[in-house]
């Protein structure tokens, strides 16, 4: 979230301000009147076009703070409930320009994206005037040098009032990227404000969760979790691969690739039954057993847009019949809770074994379809009410 990202961003000097954050309307009006003048209210959730949204709103008063903030909590932005927002001083940008450094990985390597013309509408920029947004590879080994810093900022076309500022933000931002081993930092807008100051007046950073768990032991406090996340927090607690999407069919496969077709095959199959959609990715990797068959239905039948469930496992080391083992334990561990249908495809490995385990159980929840487009839409379908 943005002050989060601005934390980050001040620990490794690239110049912002922090605001405060808080979740009540009262307390936004107690932060305004302690910063005094005119303020921002800014939601604070994982999303971006927050502005657009209508959930960036500039306070002239202490009491016009406590009546955006009243407003802008509890509102809801692609999807995400706004549980906090951040009031910081108003400053306002005389340009607004966009910077960020991601990992690139269909070039196997990191990438700068640099624009001028930033702010709200840098997507907008981006399709409708694409040579006004630069995008410069960055080599791994060699990283971000005052050289490439400046020509980054060249190439980008920074006013040269702000060259110099300009370059030590790029290799301060390239510091926080690589030191808390992100995925992403971006900002926008970086702001020109009155008196040619650049300051970062937004901020977007992803860590990368493999080199949180073990090298930062201080990112675990920009762990949030949200109402909205439940699912998702119940499932990291379980050790699952889980990701909560919009839709009503629950998916459960083995292997990324696997679950990745399988979100596709669905959401291609629900386009005949009233467009229904996969509600989440969930890889239970190699290990099928009973208990992590549970774990994974226990997660997605608790989604309240679930309306029916596809597993699609392919039998490889984990041979399909332990995996129709794994499927009746999970439903006599779930018992009455079950009560969402299953639609179960297995092929592979002790195929004809594992059907016939499911045949046997005929189990009312249960149907057993041998292709993964029929079982596709078998789910669809019966995610439709059909
Ligand atoms: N502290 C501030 N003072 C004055 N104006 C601000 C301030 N913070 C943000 N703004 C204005 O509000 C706009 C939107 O704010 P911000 O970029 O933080 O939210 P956003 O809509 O989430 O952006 P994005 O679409 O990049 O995710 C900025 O482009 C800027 O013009
Ligand atoms: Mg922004």
């Amino acid at each position: 979230m943005e002050y989060q990202a601005k934390e980050l961003f001040a620990k490794h000097g690239v110049t912002t301000t922090l605001g405060e954050v808080v979740e009540t309307a009262d307390a936004a009006k107690a932060a305004a009147e302690k910063i005094g003048g005119v303020t921002v209210i800014k939601a604070q959730v994982k999303a971006g076009g927050r502005g657009k949204a209508g959930g960036v709103k500039v306070a002239k008063t202490a009491d016009e703070a406590h009546e955006h903030a009243s407003n802008i909590l509890g509102m809801e932005i692609k999807g995400l409930t706004v549980n906090r927002v951040l009031v910081t001083p108003a400053t306002p940008p005389v340009e607004e320009y966009y910077f960020s450094f991601l990992l690139d990985r269909s070039n196997r390597s990191h990438l700068c994206i640099a624009s001028v013309e930033g702010g709200v509408e840098i997507e907008e920029v981006a399709k409708t005037n694409p040579d006004a947004v630069k995008k410069i590879s960055i080599n791994a080994l060699e990283g971000v040098t005052v050289e490439k810093a400046t020509a980054i900022v060249d190439e980008a076309k920074f006013p040269a009032e702000l060259r110099d500022q300009a370059i030590e933000m790029v290799q301060k931002l390239w510091q926080v990227y690589v030191e808390e081993d992100a995925t992403l930092v971006e900002v926008n807008p970086l702001a020109r404000l009155e008196g040619d100051k650049l300051e970062a007046l937004d901020g977007k950073v992803s860590l990368d969760d493999n080199a949180s768990e073990v090298r930062h032991e201080d990112h675990a406090q920009f762990e949030v979790r949200e109402a909205a996340d439940a699912l998702e927090s119940k499932a990291k607690d379980l050790g699952l691969n889980y990701v909560k999407l919009d839709g009503q069919v629950g998916i459960i496969g083995n292997g990324a690739g696997l679950v990745m077709s399988t979100l596709d095959v669905v959401a291609y199959a629900g386009e005949d039954h009233g467009g229904v959609k996969p509600a989440n990715f969930l890889d239970i990797g190699g290990g099928a057993n009973a208990k992590v068959m549970a774990n994974g239905l226990d997660v997605i039948i608790h989604d309240e847009q679930v309306k029916s469930v596809f597993v699609n496992v392919f039998g490889g080391i984990t041979a399909c019949d332990e995996v129709a083992n794994g499927i009746k334990g999970a439903l006599e561990i779930l018992g009455d809770e079950a009560k969402k249908p299953l639609v179960v495809r297995l092929d592979g490995n002790n195929v004809e074994k594992g059907r016939a385990i499911l045949e046997e159980l005929n189990h009312p929840l249960v149907t057993v379809v041998d292709t993964m487009d029929g079982a596709a839409d078998k789910a669809a379908e019966l995610a439709n009410g059909a």
